[in-house]
């Protein structure tokens, strides 16, 4: 599975979700985490931080770097990271500038594919080009909401994005899931964004990935909550979401 986690909205929790899916992942096959947002937060959710442009995703694409000296090989078990760097962001303009820079990610990784059994795609908290970079190299894709009625919005926003895009840019990702996260079991507009979602065609996960202090503190331990707290409830959420876009897969991509 090549799974790209997306929103329309930022800080929905994409990258803890993709941190704590790519760990649960690799303790089943060999993984690659790919961090396309030039905030760099999945490689800092693993304590990976490049030192330079050039040792990361933006030197892989600007093409002065060769894709496997970027990776970082075992930054847990069973999974290598291809890190990123503030300068992606600029890079990624000067590419849509030229032409280049939707399928610039999936030509990027294309020679690693073989490696492994999956890779996640971490991106930033918009439906942008980068975005779209992502979603061209994938074949899955799983989005994130919350309790705040935007962020439902943006599910569906990101399924229509999906779609325009399926058309004229060769793209064949399929919406794998919609999951819940910063889950507050109390919260009255927790239960309505919820239910408003899933009576729409949309993939709601049954799965929902509750608030957890955790989650931040694996943040600045550098080891993703599967890792840090593999015995937590929100730990047993994340392997229990994984499964079910593992099945999701298996039944829209994988038929
Ligand atoms: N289940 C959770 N419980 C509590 N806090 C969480 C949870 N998931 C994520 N967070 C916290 O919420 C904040 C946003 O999460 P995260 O960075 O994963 O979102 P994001 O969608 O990747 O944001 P951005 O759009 O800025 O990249 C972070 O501080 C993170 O530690
Ligand atoms: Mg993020």
């Amino acid at each position: 599975m090549r799974l790209a986690v997306c929103s329309s909205k930022g800080g929905v929790g994409k990258t803890s979700t993709a941190a704590n899916l790519a760990a649960v992942l690799a303790s089943r096959g060999r993984t690659l985490a790919v961090d396309a947002d030039p905030q760099d937060s999945l490689g800092r959710a693993f304590g990976v931080v490049a030192k330079s442009a050039d040792d990361s995703l933006a030197g892989v694409l600007s093409g002065t770097t060769e894709v496997r000296a970027a990776v970082r090989g075992e930054v847990a078990p069973g999974l290598d990271l291809l890190p990123s760097h503030a300068a992606l962001e600029q890079v990624g303009v000067r590419l849509a500038a030229e032409g280049g820079l939707v399928s610039s990610l999936r030509r990027a990784l294309r020679p690693l594919l073989a490696e492994y059994e999956h890779v996640v795609i971490d991106t930033h908290g918009d439906l942008g080009n980068l975005t779209l970079a992502a979603v061209c190299a994938a074949d899955a894709v799983l989005t994130v909401f919350t309790s705040d009625p935007g962020s439902a919005l943006g599910a569906a926003r990101v399924q229509s994005f999906l779609a325009q895009h399926r058309d004229y840019e060769n793209t064949t990702a399929e919406l794998v899931g919609v999951a819940c996260s910063l889950w507050d079991k109390e919260g009255k507009a927790a239960r309505e964004v919820v239910d408003a979602l899933s009576a729409t065609d949309l993939p709601v996960l049954t799965t929902r990935v509750p608030l957890s202090r955790r989650v931040p503190s694996a943040t600045l331990a550098k080891r993703p909550v599967v890792l840090s707290a593999p015995t937590s409830t929100v730990a047993e959420a994340y392997r229990a979401l994984c499964d079910e876009v593992l099945s999701s897969y298996d039944t829209k991509v994988n038929r």
